[in-house]
């Protein structure tokens, strides 16, 4: 081909491209922060192979691409077959960083960066190279851009941070995602997707009500860092979500306290005051302390605040108010230091800790105000 021509067909290609619907959609890795898809068509199993890899998707070159590494590529996306592997961009250039060269696949690999290659982001390729898969099935891309390629919401809620989750599918069909296999970590990948902060419940109890529109995905497994619900690995299209009811997530920016915190209480206790001493929480019917490993003033000041005590005017460590009971019930507390209850800040999880008794939290707050 000349190369005029060949730029003609490019040019044409990313004019479709930049007017077409959408230019991403994901399905199967379990690889933490790892994602697979193909860009740039109307169709799910065919386009521009892109890895998401280190927070931004990047291209794979096509030196030495062929027929058993798209089947890889099919296989790990649920395509079935391969049916064409092109070394060069036919749906159009991609952009960003060039994250694998030289793939050679045996073909039994379950992810495409398992296969050979030179080593991640080591090439001596351009974007005029890039890999492309034909596979076999054909799945209708919806309209939109990534984010809401299948839009999602959460309904039902007090606020768009807490309940179950909707997808829009063609712009019309409301559908849910059943909460067969639905954890905290596939929550936790929804909660930052909506900036709602990090995940407090994934519930499956119909808390929030049931929707309508027959289910679109079930068994979602994400492992929590993936870069939306659409990029974790799950079922498409179940004929029904079988005693599932709709997945719902509630998530820290909400407010609203999950079933497991409604009698959660906090105290200061071995002090003349009831505004400083050790912090015990109250939680699943027992008190506990908090471990004094990252704790410092804007978790303080959320205590403070919590029970009525003003600011904060210290954060301290190594149980100067004694060291309880030797139950630890958080650690390493994350609070922004505008939150306003102690649980919604980030922490290891309920009584998980690496502390001694020892290494227990105490606080001096200001006094009532
Ligand atoms: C809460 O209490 C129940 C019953 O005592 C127990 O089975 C469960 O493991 C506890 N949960 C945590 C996080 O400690
Ligand atoms: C109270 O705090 C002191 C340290 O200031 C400690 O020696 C003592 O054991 C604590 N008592 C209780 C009941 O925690």
């Amino acid at each position: 081909m000349p190369p005029t021509l060949f730029l003609t067909v490019v040019a044409g290609m990313l004019c479709y491209v930049s007017s077409g619907p959408d230019s991403s959609t994901t399905i199967a890795p379990i690889t933490p922060g790892l994602s697979l898809r193909l860009a740039d068509t109307y169709n799910y199993c065919e386009g521009r192979v892109e890895i998401y890899y280190e927070g931004a998707w990047g291209t794979v070159c096509g030196n030495n691409w062929d027929i058993e590494d798209a089947r890889v590529v099919c296989r790990q996306l649920g395509c079935g077959d391969a049916v064409a592997a092109f070394p060069w961009p036919k749906f159009g250039e991609g952009s960003g960083r060039i994250l694998l060269d030289n793939v050679q696949c045996k073909g039994d690999e379950a992810y495409l960066w398992e296969c050979e290659n030179r080593g991640w982001g080591i090439h001596d390729c351009t974007h005029e190279q890039d890999a492309t898969v034909l596979c076999q099935d054909e799945i209708y891309k919806p309209t939109g851009t990534v984010g809401d390629v299948l839009s999602l919401q959460l309904v039902g809620g007090p606020n768009e941070c807490a309940g179950r989750i909707e997808v829009t599918y063609f712009a019309s069909w409301r559908t849910v995602v059943c909460s067969k296999g639905w954890d905290l970590n596939d929550a936790e990948v929804v909660c930052r997707q909506f900036g709602c902060g990090h995940a407090l419940a994934a519930l499956g109890n119909g808390l929030f009500g049931s929707g309508q529109g027959g289910p679109l995905m079930t068994n979602v497994d994400c492992s929590g860092d993936e870069y939306d619900l659409l990029s974790c690995p799950y079922e498409y299209r179940p004929a029904t979500c079988g005693g599932y009811p709709d997945a719902a997530v509630i998530c820290s920016d909400s407010g609203v306290a999950p079933p497991d915190l409604q009698d959660f209480a906090i105290q200061l206790v071995n002090s003349s005051n009831r505004c400083e001493g050790r912090i015990e929480v109250y939680y699943n019917g027992t008190w506990g302390t908090v471990c004094d490993d990252d704790w410092d003033m804007n978790d303080a000041q959320v205590v403070c605040r919590e029970i009525g005590c003003g600011d904060a005017i210290s954060a301290l460590g190594e149980a100067p108010f004694g060291e309880g009971n030797g139950n630890i019930w958080l650690s390493n507390l994350q609070c922004k230091g505008t939150e306003s209850h102690l649980w919604q800040c980030k922490h290891l999880g309920w009584g998980t800790h690496g502390c001694h008794s020892v290494e227990v939290a105490g606080i001096i707050c200001k006094g009532l105000p």
